[in-house]
């Protein structure tokens, strides 16, 4: 019998010891249902309010909702400040490791500190409330400096993936319209320092409207500089002073941008605001991580380039006033044992992470974990694709030791906090299963016309009624909203854009993108990003790509490209500089795992390519129906032009 079928049935209870001091109990699915907006008021009310809100919710012109209206506060008083004035100035916030092993503790009270500077600095440097400001960072204590000074002054902080090119940073700057980067000279990586502030010249060189580069000293690696933009952060920053009052702004004042890949060759600039997101990413953050602020140390190991690190590095944790350890590299350097000795070190209680690490893991073996103590782990979450019941188990014995829940979260950088996960102190655990909406929240599964659907049944995940943390629209595009979110069922129902079910129990499963998105090692990829970056190579005629699963990335990048006339027969080396070209233009994250180079594309009558034919190919399937194709010869010449074995 193999694990999964051995799994299936099988039931993880809330251990009784955490059940019995949990922060939430069962009792909270019933109050929130009896009264959702009374619920996230109440989950409101652990944030401090300059000035109450008159109005919980205010729906009258749906999609566009308005949170804790009349509501006023600032996001960065909620996390530091308040936490200082409570006497907690001394408690830890961050535990911060560099990948060379070099470390900085950092407390309530010198967090506040810094972001007092830097806030000062910004004003300094003449950033305005609404003002946007892009952050292209390594991780590093700065980061979360930079986000809070911007939250701070009511600027909107726009933080893009240090891994993303500089085409990718160009693009959201002019989006965006940011008027000033954060950055650093480079980060370390996999061993080496790894240099950001190049592509920062190349992007900033491009746009128009950033007016200073301000560059946090980390590396020492050289940089070319641009006088009268360029500062260090070391000479503006360290300068200032450590007094700044925040002002409150309205509950729905923008807080930050966040791009991410839709099935356009266009990212959308997500923008989340104050009152409801940081309601939202607090109260989750407590109740599905019992978050315990005076014994636990929290653990997220995402990049605060991603909403992960925003919500669960950044605002939840500091909000709630946790102690997390933050780390700057990869988990392999130096060693493979690098994360369990950071969870044996700080003696980390709560682990938050992506499947596909958890893979890796497996592959590298049980005995690593094994070398460390991680008796002090208490709790595991885990976030960014499905998990599959082999990791969840795995994740279990070997990190977990048989002892700790794992809250597998469901949610998107649109919904800006968890949506679907367990409840460590209440709910029966089942391996693969995202299981329950997370109370106030309400999902449904449905068929095409938005039918709701019997166990077992596949279909479309939806939202049915409006949430603190949802994005409020798409930077400088509501149209765009509207027809990307609330359009297929109406103005009322949000479309997720993934495939769910639910069981017999009526738990959800969720079964990965019903649209032209990929899903990475937990990152967001569009089909037809990754086609148009490769159709502007000159040697490319025509391309299609597809995600084809892939043991440990989940899903792994296969391109189908037809050459132009001149370019056929230039071979490996073409297919080499392809991959090279995806790299430079979205990112290495974006680059094709294989290029396959083809005479033809099945395309459908209307003209549109049938990707799901071409997955077909690179999973090695037996071919799907392709009646509709304008010539089912053309799958022929494709599979003939594979290489033996595949
Ligand atoms: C997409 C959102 C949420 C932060 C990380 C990714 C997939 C995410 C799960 C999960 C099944 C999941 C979905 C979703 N996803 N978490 N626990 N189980 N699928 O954020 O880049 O906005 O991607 O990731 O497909 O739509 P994102």
């Amino acid at each position: 019998m193999s694990e999964s079928t051995e799994l299936e049935g099988r039931r993880f209870p809330a251990p009784e010891q955490l059940a019995g001091q949990a922060n939430v109990g069962p009792d909270v699915y019933e109050r929130a249902a009896q009264d959702r907006l009374g619920f996230w008021a109440e989950a409101a009310e652990r944030l401090t309010w300059a000035q109450r809100w008159d109005e919980v919710l205010d729906w009258s012109n749906p999609p566009f909702a308005k949170w804790f209206v009349g509501g006023k506060l600032n996001v960065a008083y909620n996390c530091v400040d308040r936490h200082v004035e409570a006497g907690h100035g001394e408690q830890v916030a961050y535990h911060w490791e560099g990948e060379p092993g070099d470390t900085r503790t950092i407390t309530y009270a010198q967090l506040k500190d810094e972001v007092c500077k830097a806030a000062n600095a910004l004003v300094e440097l003449g950033v305005q409330a609404g003002d946007r400001v892009a952050i292209y960072m390594p991780m590093i204590p700065e980061a979360v400096v930079a986000m809070l000074a911007c939250a701070r002054i009511g600027a909107v902080h726009m933080v893009v993936f240090g891994g993303f090119s500089s085409d990718a940073l160009a693009s959201r700057i002019t989006d965006s319209g940011a008027v000033l980067v954060v950055t650093a000279d480079g980060g370390y990586r996999r061993g080496s320092p790894s240099a950001l502030k190049p592509a920062v010249d190349e992007a900033v060189g491009r746009t128009d409207s950033v007016r200073n580069v301000l560059v946090v000293r980390r590396t020492e690696q050289d940089v070319a500089w641009t006088e009268g933009r360029d500062l260090w952060w070391q000479d503006v920053v360290d300068r200032q002073s450590t007094e700044h009052t925040a002002e409150a702004f309205d509950a729905e004042h923008p807080l930050y941008i966040m791009y991410t890949s839709g099935t356009t060759a266009s990212p959308k600039g997500i923008l989340h605001t104050s009152g409801g997101y940081l309601t939202q990413v607090a109260y989750t953050h407590w109740a599905s991580f019992d978050l315990k602020p005076d014994t636990d140390v929290f653990w997220t190991s995402a990049d605060i380039g991603w909403v992960t690190g925003h919500s669960y590095i950044v605002y939840g944790p500091l909000a709630n006033r946790a102690t997390s350890v933050m780390y700057e590299g990869t988990p392999e350097t130096p060693h493979r044992g690098r994360w369990f000795e950071l969870i044996e070190k700080y003696r980390v209680t709560i682990m938050y992470t992506a499947p596909t690490v958890i893979r890796t893991f497996m592959k590298w073996g049980e005995d690593i974990p094994a070398g460390f103590d991680l008796t002090s782990l208490r709790l595991l979450g885990s976030v960014g694709e499905p998990i599959n019941p082999e990791a969840w188990l795995w994740y279990h014995k070997n990190i977990g030791g048989g002892r700790c829940p794992i809250v597998d979260t469901w949610w998107q950088t649109e919904t800006g906090a968890h949506m679907i996960n367990p409840l460590p102190g209440v709910t029966s655990l089942k391996p693969g299963s995202a299981q329950t909406p997370f109370p106030g929240i309400s999902a449904k599964v449905v068929d095409d016309e938005g039918n709701e659907l019997g166990d077992d049944t596949t279909g479309l995940l939806v939202l049915t009624e409006p949430w603190p943390s949802m994005l409020r629209t798409i930077w400088g595009d509501d149209d765009r909203y509207v027809d990307t979110y609330w359009s297929r069922f109406g103005k009322q129902v949000y479309f997720a854009g993934d495939g769910a079910k639910k069981d017999a129990d009526g738990d959800i499963w969720l079964l990965g993108r019903v649209d032209d998105v990929m899903n990475v090692s937990g990152h967001r990829i569009s089909t037809t990003e990754v086609e148009s970056s490769l159709v502007a190579h000159p040697a490319v005629a025509e391309a299609a790509v597809v995600g084809a699963s892939d043991p440990t990335t989940g899903q792994g990048i296969v391109a189908f490209v037809i050459l132009r006339g001149s370019a056929e027969d230039s071979g490996d080396d073409l297919v080499k500089e392809l991959r090279q070209h995806v790299r430079k233009d979205i990112g290495p994250i974006a680059s094709p795992r294989q290029i396959m180079v083809v005479q033809e594309l099945p395309k459908t009558r209307s003209g549109k390519i049938m990707r799901r034919l071409l997955r077909d190919i690179a999973e090695n399937r037996e071919l799907g129906d392709v009646t509709t194709l304008t010539d089912s010869s053309v799958m022929g010449l494709i599979k003939d032009k594979l290489p033996a074995g595949s």
